[in-house]
């Protein structure tokens, strides 16, 4: 039987709270600045709203949404992505890992990401496979064959910097996940916010250890790998031990059409077992030029026996 997966990213919630003046400290002020001069002309609620119609009209298995939910950090944002995430579908068919604005700011978890958990955590068949270590993160979501290893780069870096990190226990836990899905011959589908590989971004807004990360890929095998951040559509294939891992990144899911090329959109994943092995259609969905629908820009097969 088929499982879909969906997978929007970079959803940059509009419109931004009104920030209190004790909020807006350190990185939030060049921040809440550029939004005001820029950023909230290309990520616009309307086309967002267009897209997730699209998306939940179409009953997908399951929805991943690979970071940067907000923009500033502030609690009022946390908050409203909350409810945005609720809209999308109920956390058992929903899940959520943070990016880079996610980290905007050290925050306590009760006042940020904290109010994602539901949407950010194991679920049973997944934590028989691999328990969800005490950082929270590599946490498994199993749903039969298909199985989600979410993955954490959110770090709080200082201002112009975008980068991301996994740091060495992550690593090491998505390695024993990575074996343990493996042997047990399901499809294992990564999430990580910011692009996997080497080279895929530059210093200032990259995975800092990008080049352990896919040592770790190479080594224990990966089916797909999804992720965001660039805000474009992008696929990249890795040999790896067990086979070739496709990896995607894809666009924001709010971007405007009349603003940066290319335009909002997200991908569905049509997983089947087949003789041999997995197939793996991708089917890409993208805002129109006017905005008024969504129409399917792509399909391709990206995993084949
Ligand atoms: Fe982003
Ligand atoms: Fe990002």
């Amino acid at each position: 039987m088929t499982f879909t997966l969906a997978h929007l990213s970079d959803i940059h919630l509009s419109p931004m709270p009104r920030a209190r003046r004790r909020d807006l400290f350190g990185k939030r002020v060049l921040g809440y600045v550029n939004w005001h001069r820029g950023r909230k002309f290309v990520h616009r609620r309307d086309i967002l709203d267009v897209l997730t119609r699209d998306l939940v009209e179409r009953e997908p298995d399951h929805v991943a949404v690979t970071g940067d939910l907000v923009n500033l950090g502030l609690p009022e944002e946390f908050l409203a992505a909350a409810e945005w995430l609720r809209h999308l579908g109920p956390p058992d068919k929903v899940t959520a890992i943070p990016g880079n604005h996610d980290a905007y700011v050290r925050l306590h978890p009760d006042h940020g990401t904290g109010h994602w958990r539901p949407f950010m955590e194991a679920n049973a068949p997944g934590a028989a496979i691999m328990p969800t270590p005490l950082m929270d993160f590599p946490f498994v979501r199993r749903f039969g064959d298909v199985a989600l290893v979410a993955l954490s780069s959110a770090i709080p870096t200082m201002p112009f910097i975008a980068a991301g990190r996994l740091g060495p226990t992550q690593r090491a836990h998505l390695a024993l996940a990575l074996d343990e899905l493996g042997r047990k011959g399901l499809f294992r589908v990564v999430l990580i916010h910011h692009p996997p590989l080497p080279g895929q971004a530059g210093w200032r807004r990259g995975l800092r250890d990008a080049r352990a990360l896919k040592k770790v890929l190479q080594e224990h095998g990966a089916e797909l790998v999804l992720h965001g951040h660039d805000h474009v559509q992008t696929v990249h294939e890795l040999e790896t031990a067990t086979g070739p891992a496709a990896i995607v990144g894809v666009p924001s899911a709010s971007e405007a059409v009349a603003g940066r090329i290319p335009a909002a959109r997200y991908n569905e994943y049509r997983i089947d077992k087949v003789a041999g092995g997995w197939r793996c259609d991708m089917v890409g969905r993208a805002v129109s030029d006017t905005a008024a629908h969504v129409w399917e820009c792509e399909h391709r097969v990206l995993v084949k026996p």
